[in-house]
């Protein structure tokens, strides 16, 4: 791997790379998903927005924008004068993002099609914000895609970056089927190539891709009853299960199973607490030329 300063090198986090597939998927479901997730999390993400100081008539990328839902929280901070860029390799998850956008009248938002990992560098920039969450997650060569978001990021403007570490995850008491449904989504991210503790590991991302130590980190989390805390789990189960399956994780009648136990668990333990992920955020403002 080509480092930032042109030499070759092994990054401790990149030791190994499987072949690259997304492992979510890209069904009607997994959109629902990643609406709900980005509903929990818009408190945490606009602290950060806010913490950067994203200010009326700047210009926002947000890279691997999924439903848009952050390319909304940039626009209501920037304003009709301001500029909001979401690029995602999904399509149709872009255009059904910049149309929920318009309808909300958030005209300055806009969409383009975009590979983070085909070494075509980012369009539209440079940017006041570049922003992506949940995206280095499932790339094996977050290195590099750091690297290009850092170069998309104009004098004085900021990278600002959210990721999950799922060791987060905890339920009390600890129960078997959440146990198992854990099992499989880590198995299915680990067979895509996903890092599932990326988010610890921000800060030495940053480094590796030259970017320099982060001016400052956030570390968000959720707690809530099991009877709601399941759905997380169970949708993300779901996402990955065509994954899961093809890469020997688990089988139909298996998770069929685990499905219907931890759903059994959910009404049991409906009470007891359950932790999220952990989402951790990173920023960097990159110094006037
Ligand atoms: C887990 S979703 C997160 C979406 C959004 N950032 C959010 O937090 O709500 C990851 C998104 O990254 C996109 N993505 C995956 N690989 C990508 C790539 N190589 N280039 C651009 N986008 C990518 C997916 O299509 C998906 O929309």
């Amino acid at each position: 791997m080509a480092n930032r300063r042109g030499a070759f090198a092994m990054s401790t986090t990149q030791t190994e790379r499987p072949q690259a597939v997304y492992a979510l998927g890209h069904t009607p479901e997994e959109y629902d998903r990643l609406r709900m997730q980005a509903r929990v999390w818009a408190d945490a993400t606009g602290r950060l927005l806010d913490r950067v100081a994203l200010t009326p008539g700047a210009t926002c990328l947000d890279a691997g924008c999924g439903p848009g839902e952050t390319m909304r929280l940039m626009a209501e901070r920037t304003g009709p004068a301001g500029r909001v860029l979401g690029i995602d390799t999904d399509s149709s998850l872009g255009a059904m993002a910049l149309a929920t956008l318009h309808a909300a009248g958030h005209r300055q938002c806009s969409f383009h099609a975009h590979d983070l990992t085909a070494g075509e560098p980012i369009p539209g920039g440079p940017f006041d914000l570049v922003y992506a969450r949940l995206l280095l997650f499932h790339l094996p060569q977050r290195v590099e895609v750091l690297a290009r978001l850092w170069d998309a990021v104009a004098p004085g403007g900021h990278l600002v970056v959210q990721d999950y570490d799922i060791r987060g995850i905890t339920v009390l008491p600890a129960l078997a089927s959440v146990g198992e449904l854990t099992r499989v989504i880590i198995g299915a991210f680990h067979a895509a190539g996903a890092d599932v503790h990326v988010g610890a590991r921000l800060p030495q991302l940053f480094l590796e891709a030259g970017i320099g130590y982060p001016d400052g980190t956030d570390v968000a989390g959720r707690l809530e009853p099991l009877a709601t805390g399941s759905a997380l789990l169970e949708r993300t189960f779901r996402s990955v299960l065509p994954t899961a399956v093809a890469r020997g994780i688990t089988t139909e009648a298996d998770a069929a199973a685990s499905l219907a136990s931890a759903g059994r668990d959910a009404t049991r333990f409906a009470g007891c607490p359950m932790t999220w992920p952990l989402l951790i955020g990173a920023w960097k403002r990159k110094e006037q030329a």
